[in-house]
């Protein structure tokens, strides 16, 4: 991708720290487009799943080269959108609190996910009320926030501040586009967020706004391309490469962005973010 101010970039990446960071992945190999439970969906168009896992390979890449350890969770034949491993859990402080899928067809997926946590000696919970994992719950350093009105139960936003200590923020998706949290607002780092106030309600609008007045607001043609499913640590933004003006934005503002094309994994309407399941020690 070629943008203006490049080299207006690079130097004044210097005011921004990012840290390394821990994912866990699950290489899309039995990825397809076969059921919609989103309106990004379409079984009939389907999808390719070489090019899923070639796009989702340069994602891993991006990660390595800028410092971040990947683990990887074996996919499983059969749930084809077990790649976005974001909706697999939520860990805070080393504390994993398990995914109740919504949807029939991503059920299985909560129990694949958390039994790879038990099996390395996380201490684990298993939800009761339905929650998406990280497509849902976006953690900042004094506050967690967790969207609601399409996957994730507010009862459940109860349950993982009861078992994770830290206050949980409640906010109301309303445009079925940005069905998870992740998909219309993303943390830049552990006290400000980028967001999409259209995905939200009048009053959830207004939480946002008091609790992040200096926030970066993207614009409608970047929330259509899954611009704000991104990846910051801090510095460096991995975002889907379509999504011009909010890259322009995040350099103005000293951050490093990093490209990556995710076009294939968009068909299910998932992009960086929902790959992406952080491992917070
Ligand atoms: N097809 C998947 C679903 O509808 C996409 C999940 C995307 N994940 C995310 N964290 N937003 O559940």
């Amino acid at each position: 991708m070629t943008l203006p101010f490049t080299a207006t970039t690079a130097a004044t990446t210097g005011q921004r720290t990012g840290t390394a960071r821990h994912y866990l992945m699950c290489r899309p190999e039995f990825f397809t487009v076969s059921y919609s439970i989103n309106p990004w969906m379409d079984p009939d168009a389907g999808a390719d799943t070489a090019r899923a896992v070639q796009q989702w390979e340069s994602l891993r890449r991006a990660y390595e080269s800028l410092g971040h350890r990947v683990s990887l969770i074996d996919p499983v034949d059969g749930l084809p959108d077990m790649v976005f491993a974001a909706n697999g859990a939520l860990i805070v402080e080393g504390r994993v609190y398990g995914a109740r899928f919504a949807h029939a067809e991503r059920v299985a997926e909560g129990p694949a996910y958390l039994r790879w946590f038990a099996d390395r000696g996380f201490e684990t919970l298993e939800a009761s009320f339905t929650n998406e994992g990280e497509g849902d719950y976006l953690t900042l350093d004094e506050m967690i926030l967790a969207g609601t009105g399409f996957r994730t139960d507010v009862a459940a936003h109860m349950e993982a501040q009861e078992f994770l200590g830290r206050p949980v923020v409640t906010l109301r998706l309303v445009d079925p586009r940005f069905y998870h949290l992740d998909t219309a607002l993303f943390p830049l780092d552990g006290t400000n967020v980028a967001y999409y106030p259209e995905a939200f309600s009048a009053g959830s609008r207004k939480v946002l706004k008091r609790l992040f007045p200096d926030a970066l607001i993207a614009s409608a043609a970047d929330a259509e391309v899954l611009g704000l499913n991104a990846v910051s640590d801090g510095r460096n933004v991995v975002l889907n490469a379509e999504a011009t003006g909010l890259a322009l934005e995040l350099k103005r503002r000293g951050y490093e962005v990093v490209p990556v094309d995710l076009s294939e994994l968009r068909k299910a309407g998932g992009g960086p973010k929902c790959c992406t399941l952080e491992i917070r020690p």
